[in-house]
């Protein structure tokens, strides 16, 4: 029968089954079993302040953006803008904050947030540690390959009909007022008032894609 073995330091291996049939063997420390990497990056004084750089994880199809911000301190993030996926490393960066290349989307290094449209997507952050003089990456394996971070947001709860906030505009700030409301919890009625006769979209497409294309609408279900 397939196993797989993982490793503990204080107790024999334990072992579990693995269900594809004719895969090896493998061993897997428990940081890893639970969906964990961690990865040592580079040497403490390697890189120059203003720095960044891609990190390979093992096992994941995408890197983390290892960068040296001007606080002198590492940080760690999603390597790929959350709007379409440039690469950030080419983009550049501020006070705690990377600005994407392609469109200007800025992201708080610290946290991931979403600082400056024209998305509304964060992406995610990474434990940055020193082991000696070396820099290590941590964090949750499926976070890497998962480029976006959603918040999560509540859903309208139609027995509310004594809470309504009317927001003028569908652009990209109308649409951030209605999910920060639904981030923050508010359950009641959102009206949004336009010149357009679309739930938000993303201006950015008109001059770079086909008018034929997804013009990435948001759904505008949970805003009634
Ligand atoms: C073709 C194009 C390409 C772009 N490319 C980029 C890019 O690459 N990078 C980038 O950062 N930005 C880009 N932008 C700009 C970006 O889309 C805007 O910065 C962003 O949309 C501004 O958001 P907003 O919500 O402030 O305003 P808007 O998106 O302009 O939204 C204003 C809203 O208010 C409504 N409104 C106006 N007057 C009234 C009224 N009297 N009553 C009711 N509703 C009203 C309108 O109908 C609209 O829904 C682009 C814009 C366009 C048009
Ligand atoms: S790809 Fe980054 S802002 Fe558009």
């Amino acid at each position: 029968m397939d196993k797989v073995m993982i490793e503990t330091k204080t107790e024999p291996p334990a072992v579990m089954e693995k269900k594809e049939p004719g895969d090896e063997v493998k061993r897997l420390s428990l940081a890893e079993a639970a969906g964990y990497f961690e990865v040592k990056a580079c040497k403490v004084d390697e890189m120059k302040i203003g720095e960044m750089r891609n990190i390979a994880i093992p096992g994941q199809k995408q890197q983390v953006l290892l960068g040296k911000g001007y606080d002198n301190q590492y940080f760690a993030m999603g390597s790929a803008c959350s709007h379409y996926l440039a690469l950030l490393k080419n983009g550049a960066m501020g006070q705690n904050r990377v600005r994407c290349p392609w469109h200007g989307a800025c992201f708080n290094t610290k946290t991931g947030d979403i600082e400056e449209y024209p998305c509304v997507d964060g992406v995610h952050v990474f434990e940055v540690t020193t082991e000696n003089d070396t820099v290590v990456i941590s964090g949750h394996a499926k976070n890497v390959d998962n480029q976006r971070r959603t918040l999560q947001m509540c859903k309208r709860n139609g027995d509310d009909v004594s809470n309504t906030v009317v927001i003028v505009g569908g652009g990209c700030a109308g649409l951030t007022c209605a999910e920060t409301l639904r981030k923050e919890n508010f359950t009641g009625r959102i009206v949004m008032l336009t010149g357009e006769n679309y739930a938000p979209y993303d201006r950015t497409k008109l001059s770079k894609v086909t008018p034929q294309a997804d013009l990435g609408e948001a759904p505008s279900s949970s805003f009634r």
